[in-house]
């Protein structure tokens, strides 16, 4: 068996790869041998993913019967078809989309893949083998599936954890609970995505293609005149390295920080997007393993040499921000920061810029750092200066008749209250040497996934959660199930500089940055700093995780459980809900 072989030879390299790690400063190792053929920037359009059409109802509610299928895929003209694994067969998947108040329900199959992976399966990582797992002796199958729905507010067994896989031939993970998932979609709108989740394998089926975006749409929403249908773009930012026959490439080993040498967007590398001079709303998505992007944009036409569009940002993903946030040279913001996973609603005029090329640019190191740390592994690390153009045309098809970004009043929004919060836990990162295999491990609070429930907080309950980061790279922080609220940033002055002159650093704090006053499923953490966050405990009781949702980080091994208790059975809301069909239109959260 060529599998048993490659296995072997694996295991046997694993005390070099150890090796490499320990020299590494970041643990950061070239992954490629080679880097990706050259392809040229902008030759082919923004392929925009389609709306998912439901399957069928039943008793009213919308049931999607997604397939993963392994099928090919062109990322570039000149570059061959890639082999991917996509949801319907698509990277990224189409476009999932509920109402906020009515459930939806998704039922993933992946018994059409093989049952060997794309990418090398080092099974040194937890949760590959049967020895990783608590209380259960079953196979471990190398391909296994896991969807999860990110920022969604449901009950456990329909959130895709990372124990409840399922094999192509029906093997079952100790903690799957069922194969069809509700999804009550009672929160905020939303804009996010589904993504595969699987123990031991998220950031390969990730990087394989198992992620796409998900949307809550609302009345609210509806009433704002924002852009709307072919003037709604998602952009879907993934980096990707390629060999030369156009497959994927991914590290045979693991490594905990990984990036691609060439930018995707919807699934095309550098596309070009032709827009009409009028506005547009981006739904802007990084679902790339590990990348982090801090995004502007450039105009290389303009006799004023710079001139730019401002990007207007309405949406951190949950709901809406408090007020809108302009991003430009004199904005609010000069840049747009995106995390892996994090989101941004966006809205662009072009309306000036007739004829005009513009180029989405990049300006973040990888592996990302808080932005101070530019370029000292560029070779093994590439930076992605460049992600994609909009060429504006010069004449419009017809009337804009969209909300002006500048005179925009956003609903109003109430978050958990801090002063509510009667817990105040302490979650820490840390990088530190995996002993048993020589890896680089990443932690929280020093524990790994595997160990017991430590975070029980109450059904309901506020909490306040404080991030701290006592690694050198910035941590982009999960929590599922909650929406939550930033409170403030805190440095601790220099890393490793315990004592600071003065004796204390409270001076150093400030509160969360214009595009972070809004609900929250994912906050960066950077190197040296504390952020504080609020989070409730709603709607569900049950347990579920918290993570860093670097890929390879998460995986190894920075991933932690809390369970939400219920005092008192009555207590669910999920309960009284399906007994009462009144309540299942009404909003338990209070979020805007
Ligand atoms: Cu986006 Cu635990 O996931
Ligand atoms: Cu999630
Ligand atoms: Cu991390």
């Amino acid at each position: 068996m060529t599998d048993q072989i490659s296995r072997r030879k694996l295991l046997a390299a694993g005390g070099v790869a150890g090796l490499l790690g320990v020299t590494g400063v970041s643990g950061a190792v070239a992954m490629g041998e080679e880097s990706s053929p050259d392809l040229e920037k902008y030759v082919q359009s923004l392929p925009i993913p389609e709306e998912r059409e439901p399957d069928s109802r039943r008793w009213g509610v919308e049931h999607h019967e997604v397939e993963i299928q392994e099928t090919t895929h062109s990322f570039h003209p000149d570059l061959p078809d890639t082999v991917i694994w996509g949801f319907d067969g698509q990277f990224p998947g189409p476009i999932i989309a509920g109402r906020r108040g009515r459930p939806l329900a998704v039922e993933v199959d992946n018994s059409q893949l093989p049952d060997e992976h794309l990418f090398e399966v080092d099974e040194r990582i937890d949760g590959t083998t049967t020895e990783n797992y608590v209380g259960y002796d079953g196979e471990v199958p190398e391909v296994r599936n896991s969807t999860h729905f990110h920022g969604l507010n449901v009950p456990p067994e329909s959130d895709g954890q990372a124990d409840m896989w399922i094999s192509p031939d029906g093997v079952e993970g100790p903690r799957r609970a069922r194969d069809v998932q509700v999804l009550p979609n009672r929160q905020s709108r939303l804009t996010s995505t589904y993504h595969d989740h699987t123990r031991g394998l998220t950031r390969l089926n990730n990087y394989a293609g198992l992620v796409g975006p998900y949307y809550i749409r609302s009345r609210e929403e509806k009433r704002l005149n924002l852009p709307d249908g072919e003037y709604d773009i998602p952009l879907v930012l993934a980096d990707r390295s390629f060999d030369e026959d156009g497959s994927l490439q991914y590290p045979k080993m693991f490594m905990a920080n990984v990036s691609g040498d060439t930018a995707t967007v919807n699934g095309a590398a550098w596309p070009s997007l032709e827009v009409e001079p009028r506005r547009y709303r981006f739904r802007i998505i990084n679902a790339s393993n590990a990348r982090t992007y801090d995004l502007g944009l450039d105009n290389d036409d303009s006799v004023a040499h710079g001139s730019v569009p401002t990007i207007h940002q309405i949406s951190p993903g949950h709901g809406f921000l408090e007020e809108v946030v302009s991003i430009d040279h004199h904005g609010d913001l000069h840049s747009l920061v995106l995390a892996p996973f994090e989101r941004a609603d966006v809205i662009v005029d072009f309306s000036e810029y007739a004829g005009e090329t513009l180029t989405v640019t990049n300006d973040a190191e990888f592996p990302y750092a808080g932005g101070m740390d530019h370029g000292d592994n560029t070779e093994s690390h590439p930076q992605l200066p460049e992600i994609m153009q909009i060429q504006v045309a010069d004449e419009l098809e017809r009337p804009d008749t969209s909300v002006d970004p500048t005179n925009l009043t956003l609903p109003e929004r109430n978050g958990p209250d801090p002063d509510d919060a009667e817990v105040t836990r302490e979650v820490t990162m840390e990088m530190d040497m995996d002993m048993d295999n020589g890896l680089m491990i990443h932690t929280l609070n020093g524990k790994r996934w595997g160990d017991p429930v430590d975070f029980q907080p109450e059904l309901g309950s506020t909490e306040i959660w404080e991030l701290v980061n006592d690694d050198h790279h910035t941590h982009p922080i999960h929590l599922h199930l909650v929406e939550f609220e930033v409170i403030d940033r805190e440095r601790h002055g220099d890393h490793g500089d315990t004592e600071g002159e003065d004796g204390h650093d409270t001076d150093h704090s400030t509160g969360p940055l214009p595009n972070e006053r809004g609900g929250k499923d994912v906050v960066r953490v950077n190197p040296g700093e504390t952020v504080r966050i609020a989070v409730q405990f709603g709607d569900f009781p049950g347990t579920y995780p918290f993570h860093c949702h670097v890929l390879e980080h998460e995986e190894h091994d920075m991933m932690r459980p809390f369970e939400v208790v219920a005092e008192d059975e009555t207590d669910n809301p999920w309960r009284s809900c399906s007994d009462d069909p009144d309540r299942e239109h009404s909003d338990k959260s209070g979020w805007g």
